[in-house]
């Protein structure tokens, strides 16, 4: 760090509040202060603004429809394409030669593709027409396991062209995983690719998704397999229902098909995130709310314009990339830059030499990169010219003041506002963070709610916590990026979101997120994390019940217990405390064996950090596990009282076996 930096960092360290930059608030999107009491007094009507964004087929009669709570309905009777939406308006506007997706792959030897969106609509057309000559129909759920490659938001596209909702599955999810989602959308069809490039060397993918397919329970029609290594590959042969994607396309080169009217409320996407219970939970996104609140924000917070260059970190395998690498950018007629590989491959500057290299206007992306880019230094950043950037974003977990400050002075050079954006997948899009050109941002705190936006902290009995407690946080009003239900399953859309602080008789319905928060006394919200089972490993949400499953399914193994401890670089690590059969040692082989189940039944990134082998579990005398006693025995917390435990004696015996295996 130079000693300029250094002085500048000082400077910052006291520093709690930081003005928008008058540079970005000359230029924003959004300037008025306003907007905050025009929404409020305008609500539910002020969300046409958000549907004003897209192109409708049909008219909407009515903004929300609210009389089957808690299954709102937004933008009633409208119809619309999302496809459409994302490409031809903006070729029929005369931009059709303005670059969509500005791909980046992992090697440094291979060129960067510029696609346009005349070129993005007509290979998305091409492979519409290919979909549909499968015989894909209108609703038939189509997943995608896929890495970074262009071809995974071609085949979004394609899908949201002909009314066939996709279910995206992470590329770094394993075999067992894949299968359970295809098992538990009844999909039929899967996209797929030969594999990838992961530092330097390419990686097999095919065999894991061939690996998956064996595990389908119903028939699996077609498979379509993207050739992303060439020569490089492993030299699968395709079975007879699998398609190469390449050929496909070029059979149909040229075909044009006419995008459909869809209903608002039509299903644009599944996507499975984790929840308290093993199975994880079909998430449903509805077209016409869904992408006008992913355009609304991609706008507002963003601040992305049509002609700018917009670069994000995350992955479309993750909710963040679906809305804020392809929809959000794209229906705004934005370029958005997609990159295959790691941050620190060759070398830690390669995000900034992409940044350099496209001018990229916005970063978003994650605390836990964050927190890696601050480790290695700023002599990265330094290397590069980031003056093009505007705006720096970021998401998916908590962000402390120190890795905030870092980003917003060695990325950001002081100049670009940060907005930390609290939402998830069932959101759809953000829910709190500073609108970057009126408000003032605080390192550590997201930010308000968004205009329109009902956020109340709440304590146990229901009450509003007063600043500087902490409670958890509720949404007091539907939005219409909300989740529509869970997949083939209402009842558990309403037991799992709507149940906790809701009265039903009093026709209240509120939205319960999981997660833990504080609030100030200028409603700025400081978001703790999840009070629910799930874990946020480098910003992937993972059950402790998935993880759990997956040891308890080793021979030698009796029960285990997952939790989430704190990690320096990860945000949380998987801590797993195991006891063994009678008989059975814990030994390094036992260990390794629960491991690789972990990454068999959900992939490596649940990894767990360590295998506690331990002779019991600490238990109430109900017999239930004290996971919130194992949580503050992996990160050294003071226990409190451990009295009420049936085995009070056994803490020390897990302290002692965790030293034995640091
Ligand atoms: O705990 C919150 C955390 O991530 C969870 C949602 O995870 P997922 O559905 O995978 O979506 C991640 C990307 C939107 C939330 O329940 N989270 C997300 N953003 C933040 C956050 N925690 C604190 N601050 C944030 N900005």
């Amino acid at each position: 760090m130079s000693t300029d930096d250094g002085e500048l960092e000082a400077s910052l360290e006291g520093r709690e509040e930081f003005e928008p930059p008058e540079a970005f608030v000359e230029g924003a999107n959004v300037t008025d202060e306003g907007i905050y009491e025009e929404f409020d007094e305008n609500w539910p009507e002020c969300w046409a603004a958000a549907a004003e964004l897209l192109d409708w087929y049909d008219d909407y009669d009515q903004v929300l429809d609210d009389s089957n709570e808690p299954f709102y309905e937004w933008f009633t009777d409208g119809t619309l394409n999302a496809s459409h939406n994302c490409l031809d308006r903006h070729v029929e506007a005369g931009r059709g030669e303005e670059v969509a997706i500005r791909w980046v792959g992992e090697p440094t030897d291979e060129a960067d593709r510029a696609i346009t969106y005349k070129e993005l609509r007509s290979e998305v057309n091409a492979f519409a027409a290919s979909l549909r000559d499968l015989g894909v129909g209108e609703d038939d759920v189509v997943t995608m396991h896929m890495p970074m490659i262009p071809e995974l938001p071609v085949a979004m596209l394609a899908c949201a062209r002909i009314g066939a909702p996709h279910s995206v599955v992470f590329a770094g999810f394993s075999a067992d995983a894949l299968a359970t989602r295809m098992n538990a959308a009844d999909s039929e069809y899967l996209v797929t690719a030969d594999g990838y490039y992961r530092r330097g060397d390419p990686l097999d993918h095919l065999e894991k998704a061939n690996d998956g397919l064996a595990g389908v329970s119903h028939e699996v029609s077609d498979v379509v397999v993207v050739d992303r290594l060439g020569d490089d590959g492993f030299g699968h042969d395709l079975a007879d229902n699998q398609h190469d994607y390449a050929s496909l396309v070029s059979e149909h080169e040229g075909e044009t098909v006419e995008p459909v009217a869809r209903d608002a409320e039509d299903m644009l996407f599944l996507m499975y995130t984790s929840g308290t219970t093993g199975e994880p939970k079909g998430v449903k996104h509805a077209t016409g709310g869904y992408l006008s609140w992913v355009s609304w924000t991609s706008q507002t917070v963003l601040d992305v314009e049509a002609d700018d260059t917009y670069f994000c970190t995350a992955d479309i395998g993750w909710i963040t990339g679906h809305s804020y690498i392809v929809y959000g950018p794209l229906a705004l007629g934005a370029t958005t830059v997609m990159y295959e590989g790691t941050p620190d491959f060759p070398e830690r500057d390669r995000l900034w030499e992409i940044v350099e290299a496209y001018e990229a206007d916005q970063f978003y992306t994650a605390p836990t990169a964050i927190r890696s880019f601050m480790k290695w230094g700023s002599e990265y950043p330094e290397r590069h010219d980031l003056s093009s950037l505007r705006l720096l974003g970021t998401v998916g977990e908590p962000i402390n003041p120190r890795p905030w400050k870092w980003y917003y002075q060695h990325v950001g050079g002081g100049e670009c506002p940060v907005v930390d954006t609290w939402w998830q997948t069932e959101t759809g899009g953000m829910m709190v963070t500073t609108l970057p050109g009126i408000r003032k941002m605080k390192p550590g705190s997201a930010g308000p709610a968004l205009p329109g936006v009902d956020v109340r902290i709440l304590d146990s009995a229901g009450e509003q916590v007063d600043p500087g407690e902490a409670g958890y946080l509720t949404v007091h009003k539907p939005w219409p990026g909300m989740l529509r239900t869970l997949y083939k399953n209402d009842e558990r859309f309403v037991e799992e979101y709507w149940s906790e602080y809701s009265d039903e008789d009093a026709g209240e319905w509120v939205y319960f997120p999981e997660d833990g928060a504080g609030i100030d006394d200028e409603d700025y919200i400081t978001v703790l994390g999840r009070v629910d089972d799930v874990m946020n490993v480098s910003g992937h949400r993972i059950g402790t019940a998935e993880v759990e499953n997956a040891i308890v399914g080793v021979e030698g193994v009796a029960e285990a217990a997952v939790v989430g401890g704190e990690h320096e670089t990860k945000g949380e690590a998987v801590y797993a405390y195991v006891t063994t059969e009678e008989g059975q040692e814990g030994t390094d082989d036992l260990r390794k064996r629960a491991v690789e189940s972990v990454e068999d039944a959900i992939g490596p990134f649940a990894r767990p950090e360590e295998v506690v082998f331990t002779p019991d579990l600490p238990k109430t005398r109900s017999g239930k596990i004290m996971r919130r006693l194992l949580e503050d025995i992996a990160n050294d917390d003071d226990l409190g009282d451990t009295s009420t435990l049936r085995n009070p004696g056994i803490v020390e015996d897990i302290q002692q076996h965790e030293q034995a295996t640091d």
